[in-house]
């Protein structure tokens, strides 16, 4: 039975994932490094120095430990930037629909991203006081797919892993939520998840009671 709900933030709840996009192709383009939608996709979830490793894959240059920090500091700038106008018309299809009914029924949730701006995004949206925990790329030394932010996350709710659902638009997401043996609901399509057994679009395509009951 579920008794929490633990969501990921950036591409479940509000589409600041097309911010990161945005903010890496820019980084990539000054650099002169190849970076498409289909390099970003393997970033979701991803911490932010992971993610800048993975891109540089595509380079020939060798980078030294200071100019990736140099390059990871460039990217937050140009996302901050993104974050100034966001408010909650940003709130993907269905979430503040979930959300709330999640509140309705007492459902405790928690918020689990590997982001270190997810509060500032929180309090954009509106929805800081919402979560009864938020756990968040500040609190963890390993990213997903490794499940350390979800057994926090989980601990903090004071409810058993077994008893948790995971919402996520990520693969390291989902693989983080396998290991650590939640539940989990996938957002996506099944290019971007083809590892997800219960995906939807968007969480305007499941009812509260379904989600319950996965
Ligand atoms: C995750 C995003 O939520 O946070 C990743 O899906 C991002 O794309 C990661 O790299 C880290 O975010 P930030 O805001 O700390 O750079
Ligand atoms: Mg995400």
């Amino acid at each position: 039975m579920i008794k929490g709900v633990i969501f990921d933030l950036d591409g479940v709840i509000v589409s600041t994932d097309e911010y990161h996009y945005q903010a890496w192709k820019q980084l990539a383009d000054e650099e002169g490094i190849e970076f498409d939608r289909e390099i970003n996709n393997q970033l979701r979830g991803v911490s932010r120095i992971e993610s800048l490793k993975i891109i540089l894959k595509k380079s020939t240059k060798t980078y030294s430990d200071e100019k990736i920090y140099d390059l990871a500091e460039r990217k937050n700038k140009f996302y901050r930037v993104s974050l100034e106008s966001l408010d909650e018309r940003e709130l993907l299809p269905g979430a503040l629909e979930i959300i709330t009914s999640l509140k309705t029924k007492k459902i405790p949730m928690a918020i689990a991203s590997s982001s270190k701006n997810a509060k500032t995004i929180l309090k954009k949206i509106k929805l800081t006081e919402t979560f009864d925990v938020v756990t968040d790329g500040t609190d963890v030394t390993e990213t997903k797919p490794d499940p350390q932010i979800f057994l926090i996350a989980a601990e903090r709710l004071s409810i058993a892993p077994a008893e948790c659902l995971v919402v996520e638009d990520s693969e390291a997401g989902i693989e983080a939520a396998k290991r650590a043996g939640m539940k989990y609901l996938g957002i996506g399509t099944i290019n971007s998840l083809p590892n997800a057994e219960y995906r939807v679009k968007n969480l305007s395509e499941i009812s509260v009671d379904k989600l319950l009951s996965l």
